[in-house]
C-alpha cells in the first residue's frame, strides 16, 4: 500500500505528507516540482525516513508519472500540486494553465491507464482525490447562504477558472471513463510552513520586519479559514470513506473579514513579541485592491458531517495563536524562504 501525493512540499501537502506519518506507517512517494512554493525545508523531520520517498519533477511529465505508477502500485493518488496564488495567476496566468488544467490532465490520464491496468481488489479499492479550492464557485452576497456542493461554479480569477476547469476534467474522466475519482473544495487555510505571499503569514512576518501591512481595498472581504491539519483531516477522511464521484466541501464555519483577522494577528503579536516602537496596528496600510477580487466566500460543510463524521478540531481562536508562535519559532525557516524567488515577486508586487 502507497500513496502518491502529488505537491507534497507546498503548504498543504507538506502537512498532509507529516500528518499522514503520525498515524499511518503507509509509504508516501511525493511528486514536486519544487517550484517557488516548493519548499523541501518542510519535509526535513522526514530526512532519512524509508516511509518518504521525494522526487522532484512536473506532474506535467507523463513519462515520469507512468514510471512512477508503474513503480510504486500506488493504491490512490492525492493530488495538490498547483499554482495557487490568486495574485501571482493575474499577473501572469500561463502557469496556472500548464500546471493546473494541463498537469491535471496529463495526472488523470496516466492515473486511467495505470487504473485500468490493475485488477480485483487493487482496482476496485483505486482513488484518484483531487484537491481543489471554494473559490471555483465565486463571489456570495452579504445574505447568501454559504456554498454547498450543488452551487454553481463561477470562478472569477485565472486562478479559480483553472481550478474549476481542472474539476470538471476530475469529474468528466469519473463520469466517461469510470476513474474512482473524490473531490474536496477547501476554503482558506492556514497555519505552519504557509508562505509568506499569502495573508497570514505575510502579516505575520511583515509586522515583525517592521513593514507595511497591506490591506486591499477596504479590507472588508470576507474568508472562511480553516487550520491546514484539519483540512488535512478532512482529506484522510474522504480518502477513506468518501462515495466515489462526489464532492465534499471542507471548511472551518469561521468566516471573518480581512481587517478583523489582520487586527487578531497584531494583538497576538503585541502579546508574544511586543514592539517597543508601539502596537503592530500601526502598520497597516490600505492598498489598491485585487482586480475582480470575490467578496465573500463561506462553506457549508454539512456533508462532509454528515456523511463522514468530520468537523474541524480547531478553533480560529486556538489555531491562530498556534500560527504566530510557529512563526516566532521559525525565523530561519522564514529567512531561507524569503532569500529565494519570493523577494523578486513582493517587490514586483508591492512595489
Ligand atoms: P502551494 O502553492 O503552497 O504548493 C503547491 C505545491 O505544488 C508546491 O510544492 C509546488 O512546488 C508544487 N507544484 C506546482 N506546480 C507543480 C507541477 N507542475 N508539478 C509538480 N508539482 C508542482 O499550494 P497550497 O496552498 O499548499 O495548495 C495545495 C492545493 O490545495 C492546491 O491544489 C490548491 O488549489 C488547494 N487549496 C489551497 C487552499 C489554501 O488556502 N492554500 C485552500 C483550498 C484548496
Ligand atoms: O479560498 C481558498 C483559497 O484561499 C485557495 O484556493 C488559494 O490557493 C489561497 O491562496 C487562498 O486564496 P485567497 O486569495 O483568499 O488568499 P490570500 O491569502 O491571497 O488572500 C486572502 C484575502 O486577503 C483576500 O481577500 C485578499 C486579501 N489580501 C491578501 C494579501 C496577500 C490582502 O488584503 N492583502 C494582501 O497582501
Amino acid at each position: 500500500m502507497t500513496l502518491l501525493v502529488t505537491g507534497g512540499a507546498g503548504f498543504i501537502g507538506s502537512n498532509f505528507v507529516l500528518d499522514w506519518f503520525k498515524t499511518s506507517s503507509e509509504p508516501i512517494v511525493n511528486l514536486d516540482a519544487l517550484t517557488y512554493a516548493g519548499n523541501l525545508a518542510n519535509l526535513a523531520a522526514l530526512q532519512g525516513d524509508a516511509r518518504h520517498s521525494f522526487v522532484k519533477g512536473d506532474i506535467g511529465d507523463r513519462a515520469l508519472v507512468d514510471q512512477l505508477l508503474a513503480t510504486h502500485q500506488p493504491r490512490a493518488v492525492v493530488h495538490f500540486a498547483a499554482e495557487s496564488h490568486v495574485d501571482r495567476s493575474i499577473h501572469g496566468p500561463g502557469a496556472f494553465m500548464r500546471t493546473n488544467v494541463d498537469g491535471t490532465f496529463t495526472l488523470l490520464e496516466a492515473a486511467r491507464a495505470y487504473w485500468g491496468g490493475l485488477a480485483g481488489e487493487a482496482k476496485a479499492g483505486f482513488r484518484f482525490h483531487h484537491v481543489s479550492t471554494d473559490e471555483v464557485y465565486g463571489s456570495l452576497k452579504p445574505n447568501e447562504p454559504a456554498f454547498t456542493e450543488a452551487h454553481p461554479y463561477e470562478p472569477n480569477s485565472p486562478y479559480s477558472a483553472s481550478k474549476a476547469a481542472s474539476d470538471h476534467l476530475v469529474r468528466a474522466w469519473h463520469h466517461t471513463y469510470g476513474l474512482p475519482v473524490v473531490t474536496t473544495n477547501c476554503s482558506n487555510n492556514y497555519g505552519p510552513y504557509h508562505f509568506p505571499e499569502k495573508l497570514i503569514p505575510l502579516m505575520i512576518v511583515n509586522a515583525l520586519a517592521g513593514k507595511p501591512l497591506p490591506v486591499y481595498g477596504d479590507g472588508q472581504q470576507i474568508r472562511d479559514w480553516l487550520y491546514v491539519s484539519d483540512h488535512c483531516s478532512g482529506i484522510r477522511a474522504v480518502l477513506a470513506g468518501g462515495r466515489l464521484g462526489e464532492t465534499y466541501n471542507i471548511g472551518g464555519w469561521n468566516e471573518q473579514a480581512n481587517i478583523d483577522i489582520v487586527n487578531t494577528v497584531c494583538a497576538l503579536l503585541d502579546e508574544l513579541r511586543p514592539d517597543p516602537a508601539g502596537p503592530y496596528a500601526r502598520l497597516i496600510t490600505y492598498v489598491t485592491d485585487r482586480p475582480g477580487h470575490d467578496r465573500r466566500y463561506a462553506i457549508d460543510a454539512r456533508k462532509i458531517e454528515r456523511e463522514l463524521g468530520w468537523r474541524p478540531a480547531e478553533t480560529f481562536e486556538s489555531g491562530i495563536r498556534k500560527t504566530v508562535q510557529w512563526y516566532l519559532a521559525h525565523a530561519d525557516w522564514v529567512a531561507s524562504v524569503q532569500s529565494g524567488a519570493y523577494r523578486d515577486w513582493v517587490s514586483q508586487h508591492y512595489g
